[in-house]
């Protein structure tokens, strides 16, 4: 029997970002097709059988496929430049959970099942959670197909490319019909577990979270022949919105605004770029509140554009409002680990999409660096094996 660290060991060499550090990751990469077949490897030697849904989830079986069953997992995609936790912790834990179960000799009373989730990060193609999203029908299948990578594939052409028919794309009732309850286990990704504490907590809400798309056009020209006055510089009006970003966020009480991928067209050192995108990311608990401050900073950045003789506009990508899991659900979790704590969490997870249609929880495990989507994200062995523990301990209870 592998503990959760082996079996994490065992795929450290896949996807390695030797620019970025850390794992680069994206669905449907080579990196994180290697992943899904060694989770379907993984499954097999446990005798679980596997399933790969229309919308590109696997599932894997401990028992016939049903309706109402357990269902555990996360996602192997990453963020560029991510940690080896997020996504792949929850998958392993899963594993190894269902070989302690069958240790402790546990005779289930209804189907369990592992999953594993396409494009959680939105890293790719941009939408998070992508396959729970087209799973519970959140996203609009055509808006899905017609997502596009940084090379200008679209998401349609790139499952093409992996046995998938994206015409049968979308709300899944026979799949979401099996599950009958949800629990995802994932690093903690901020500082919520201390180091002297309990490794493990329980999940009580999501932050509302959203991504929009800024498009600042100026004038393409010349960085040696365009006089400093002449110009209509997108990149010099970008620098001033990520400013206004920062600011307004900056003065709402637990707000989260980030650009964190900006990029200047056609980008060029001796270039004036003629547009620039920025990608923003905006969090907070009221829906009513991210609303105002994506308004806010519209209106700031339409503003600046205009002084620096450029214009902007926004699309919103995706959103998804505050979610709080399953109160019954969560109870169940508590008692089953009585002195974890019960934390909120800023980082969105299929478990967040889930739980606008299913009974979904969440169990995190320590972090002692605070830090995610980073190479610095950690979790100690012990801390890996007692959340397997831990995960198996709540699956019991639930079975
Ligand atoms: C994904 O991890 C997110 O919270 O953006
Ligand atoms: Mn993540
Ligand atoms: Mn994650
Ligand atoms: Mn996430």
């Amino acid at each position: 029997m592998e503990t959760v660290s082996q079996l994490l060991e065992s795929i450290s060499d896949v996807g390695r970002d030797t620019v970025r550090g850390g794992y680069s990751r994206p669905v449907y990469s080579t990196a994180e097709l290697d992943l899904r077949g060694w989770f379907v490897e993984q499954a097999g030697r446990r005798g679980l059988e596997v399933e790969t849904d229309r919308n590109g989830i696997i599932w894997a079986w401990w028992g016939a496929p049903e309706k109402g069953a357990l269902v555990t997992g996360s996602h192997l995609d990453s963020v560029p430049g991510g940690g080896a936790f997020d996504g792949p912790l929850g998958v392993a834990s899963a594993l190894a959970a269902v070989d302690v179960l069958r240790q402790r000799g546990v005779q289930p009373n209804r189907s369990l099942a592992i999953t594993v989730f396409p494009e959680e990060e939105g890293s790719r193609f941009g939408v998070a959670c992508l396959g729970s999203r087209l799973l519970t029908g959140a996203i609009d299948p055509d808006k899905a197909r017609n997502l596009r990578d940084a090379d200008g594939n679209t998401f349609a052409d790139v499952s093409r490319g992996n046995a998938l028919d994206p015409e049968h794309f979308g709300r899944d009732e026979e799949a979401l019909a099996r599950i009958g309850d949800f629990v995802e286990l994932h690093v903690e990704q901020g500082r919520g577990l201390g180091e002297e504490g309990p490794a493990i907590a329980v999940g009580s809400s999501i932050l509302g979270h959203g991504r929009w798309k800024l498009t600042v056009s100026g004038q393409g020209n010349h960085a040696g022949t365009t006089l400093m006055q002449d110009r209509a510089d997108p990149m010099v009006a970008a620098a001033q919105i990520i400013l206004a970003v920062q600011k307004t966020a900056a003065a709402q009480p637990d707000a989260r605004a980030t650009v964190g991928r900006l990029e200047p067209i056609p980008g060029g050192t001796n270039v004036i770029a003629s547009r620039v995108q920025l990608w923003l990311d905006v969090r907070h608990p009221e829906d009513a509140v991210t609303a105002a401050l994506v308004e806010a900073i519209h209106g700031k950045a339409q503003k600046i554009a205009a002084f620096e003789g450029c214009s902007v506009t926004l699309t919103e990508e995706s959103y998804s409002g505050t979610v709080h899991f399953d109160a019954a659900l969560q109870r169940q979790l508590e008692n089953a680990l009585p002195g974890a704590p019960v934390l909120a969490t800023g980082a969105g997870h299929d478990a967040g999409v889930l739980a606008g249609y299913v009974p979904s929880g969440m169990i995190f495990v320590r972090n002692p660096t605070g830090i995610s989507h980073s190479p610095e994200e950690h979790v100690e062995d012990d801390d890996a094996d007692a959340g397997a523990g831990a995960l198996a301990d709540v699956l019991e209870g639930l079975l």
